[in-house]
């Protein structure tokens, strides 16, 4: 597990779109996971933005999200899916039908899931997952208590997941009590994790998920088990980090990783990189 602390959410956002922009520079047909939340819409701009002034592009990855509300149709301004047009597809050269989500509006919802981890097989397997945190340490909706074998499934909504995102609906609308998530099973065959979570409520989730023991009421801590997981905090969500030694801290380069030891722009031995290596920087970095 590597952990990058940046001084705060913008930085910490900005490391997460480049990370992403660079894997899709390097593989063009990515197989990417998606997360939704907060936390994720500054990652989106970052992403439009560079697909608009710089021209990342997006035509021939396939994308799956982590979950979905059951009961939301895709067109419910308070689905995954409306979120995920409205934050993302709809602003990039992505071929709508290389996007996929659960659909919280299948007649079989068993038949759904199995059905999405098939897709998912079908496509190669998901190349780079990206990931938040929920307050319980959930990832997708994978709630307390859920298998570390878990595939994807009907979940049943937590009381602390409920009061977190329940102000996201309108009044008059209640909160769907069921998700289809990703099983953590799933997220962990993923090629590599990569987990964004910023602000001081999520500080005590995000040390028993990153230096606590392995347990399932934290399905975060599952993440101990994949071999390719980067986790990118601000200060404030790094607070209550105890081990700080192992942790990189920093601005990021012009290119957005952190500076010094994982810059390519600069060769080991101190000469400038190559030009094609200075151009996939400028472009990550959003300049022309
Ligand atoms: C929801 C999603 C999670 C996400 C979490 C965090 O619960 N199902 O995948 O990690 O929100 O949301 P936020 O970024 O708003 O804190």
């Amino acid at each position: 597990m590597e952990v990058i602390i940046q001084p705060n959410a913008e930085s910490a956002a900005r490391v997460v779109a480049n990370l992403i922009g660079e894997a899709v520079l390097a593989k063009p047909d990515l197989v990417l996971g998606l997360a939704t939340g907060k936390t994720m819409e500054t990652v989106y701009e970052a992403l439009v933005q560079m697909h608009q002034e710089n021209g990342l592009d997006f035509s021939r990855c396939r994308t799956f999200n982590l979950d979905e509300y059951v009961g939301l149709a895709p067109d419910d301004p308070c689905s995954y899916h409306y979120f995920m047009r409205r934050r993302l597809f709809d602003a990039v050269n992505i071929d709508p039908a290389n996007t996929h989500l659960p659909h919280g509006l299948a007649e079989n919802l068993e038949a759904e899931c199995a059905h999405y981890e098939r897709l998912i097989a079908a496509n190669g397997g998901i190349d780079l997952q990206l990931l938040g945190i929920g307050l319980n340490g959930h990832l997708g909706f994978n709630e307390p208590l859920s298998a570390f074998r878990s595939r994807t499934r009907v979940e049943t909504l937590s009381r602390m997941t409920r009061a977190q995102n329940s102000p996201l609906f309108p009044k008059d609308k209640p909160m769907p009590r069921r998700a289809i998530t990703m099983g953590v099973g799933t997220i962990l065959e993923a090629r590599r994790c990569l987990l964004l979570a910023t602000g001081s409520e999520k500080a005590d989730i995000l040390a028993c998920a990153i230096e606590g023991p392995l347990m399932t009421m934290v399905t975060a801590t599952a993440l101990q088990l994949h071999p390719a997981t980067t986790i990118v905090l601000d200060e404030a969500a790094a607070a209550s980090l105890r081990k700080n030694e192992h942790y990189k801290r920093g601005l990021p380069s012009s290119h957005g990783r952190v500076a010094p030891e994982i810059s390519p722009a600069v060769n080991h031995n101190g000469t400038h990189a190559p030009a094609a290596v200075k151009e996939k920087n400028n472009l990550l970095a959003g300049k022309s």
